[in-house]
């Protein structure tokens, strides 16, 4: 099928172009002609959706594409035995993410641009419209991926910079960048980004923060550092993985499954305060104290785990103002949560704009509240090499 000429798209890429314009995250009439003409069906000919593939044959794919959803395009299987499941490797993102994160990278036309995470191609694309193909370079992990994408370029006449290869790295040969996007997510920001990033050039990448998920904005205000503001538009992207043939990011393993011995006791911190915290200003700030943290509920009782401990605490308490609390792994993170909890209460209940970044390329990197200097600072985990 000569996917260039399905009828109809020009008429939903529209349509979709007016919700982000609604939405007021597309605002900008480069970006707003972008959305208009580059068409999104290319890179998407497949969307994987609840176990079953949705291809251009099917009559709900191109509404499906041009919706203001994520398009899971490949996964890749993890986990042993029962616990095996899919874990997305590669996704089109959902426009209104990627039109709030273009707008952020405040390229202009002139500006050389380097993506991190080609994917389908299709973010690749709409740089290419609007500040011409020759001025991106885009890679992704995945060689696969760099030549499908390549595809889908040039069938709508585009022929940027592609490359396979660890996007960690960056890719110095077109260099140096007025603009760096990332559309996988990081948990510090690569030394090679800031080699590569012109001074006073801008990073926008998502924040592998948990439940969080806000992006980073940051600035190379002198030689050989970026920092700036965590902005807290909710991203959530997969993470910047080691490996092409693994979906997981440095550090991340499948799963916990090492349980040990439980620690038993109880908490006078209310499980309820923090079960709904995703999306609140409390995500960041607990994933601040536990790196990795992330949340779950099952009937009765939350669960709150790393890739290396775990604890859940019981909803009903046991008397008046006190909840039972298990414990397990590498450290008791339950108390780690209340103490955070408690510290996060005592600062006002600062919300994702209050915190900064500084991230040196030699230096350790670090996340501020309010400045730089603060008195309240967490340093930002390292990836260790493979
Ligand atoms: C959300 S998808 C990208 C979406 C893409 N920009 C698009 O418009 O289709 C994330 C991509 O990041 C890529 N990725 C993950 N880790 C990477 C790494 N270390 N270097 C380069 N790319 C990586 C994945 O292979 C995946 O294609």
């Amino acid at each position: 099928m000569d996917l260039v000429a399905v009828a109809g798209w020009e008429a939903r890429a529209s349509a979709l172009t007016d919700r982000l314009i609604e939405l007021g995250v597309l605002v900008d009439p480069g970006w707003i002609k972008a959305f208009k003409d580059v068409p999104r069906h290319v890179f998407v000919p497949e969307v994987l959706r609840g176990g079953g593939v949705i291809s251009a044959s099917d009559p709900e794919w191109l509404d499906l594409v041009y919706s203001d959803e994520t398009l899971r395009t490949q996964t890749i299987a993890a986990g042993e035995g029962i616990g095996r499941h899919e874990i997305p490797t590669s996704s089109s993102s959902r426009p209104r993410v990627m039109a709030a994160m273009l707008a952020r990278l405040g390229a202009r036309p002139g500006h050389r641009v380097l993506e991190i995470g080609t994917g389908t191609g299709y973010n690749t694309g709409l740089l290419g419209h609007f500040l011409g193909p020759d001025h991106v370079a885009s890679i992704d992990i995945d060689p696969g991926l760099i030549e499908t994408a390549r595809h889908y370029l040039a069938a709508i006449g585009q022929h940027p910079h592609l490359t396979a290869g660890d996007g960690a790295e960056g890719w110095p040969e077109h260099g140096p960048y007025d603009r760096i996007i990332a559309t996988c997510a990081v948990t510090s920001i690569p030394p090679a980004w800031i080699d590569q990033l012109a001074d006073g050039g801008t990073i926008v990448a998502p924040f592998d923060a948990g439940e969080a998920g806000p992006l980073l904005v940051l600035t190379k205000t002198k030689p050989g550092e970026v920092t700036g503001r965590i902005d807290p538009y909710p991203a959530h992207f997969m993470p910047l993985r080691q490996r092409a043939d693994s979906p997981l990011g440095p550090g991340q393993t499948t799963g916990f499954t090492e349980p040990g011995i439980p620690a038993y006791g109880t908490t006078t911190l209310n499980p309820k305060d923090v079960v709904d915290v995703e999306g609140t200003d409390l995500a960041l700030f607990l994933w601040l104290h536990a790196p990795g943290l992330r949340l779950a509920s099952a009937p009765g009782r939350v669960f709150v785990h790393t890739d290396t401990a775990l604890a859940q605490a019981d909803l009903e308490p046991v008397e008046p103002g006190r909840w039972p609390v298990q414990q397990r792994g590498t450290m008791r993170l339950w108390d780690t949560v209340e103490h955070a909890y408690r510290s996060w209460l005592d600062l006002g209940r600062p919300d994702p704009s209050r915190f900064g970044v500084s991230a040196p390329r030699d230096e350790d990197q670090f996340v501020w509240l309010d400045n730089p200097d603060s008195l309240y600072s967490w340093p930002l985990p390292v990836p260790s090499p493979l």
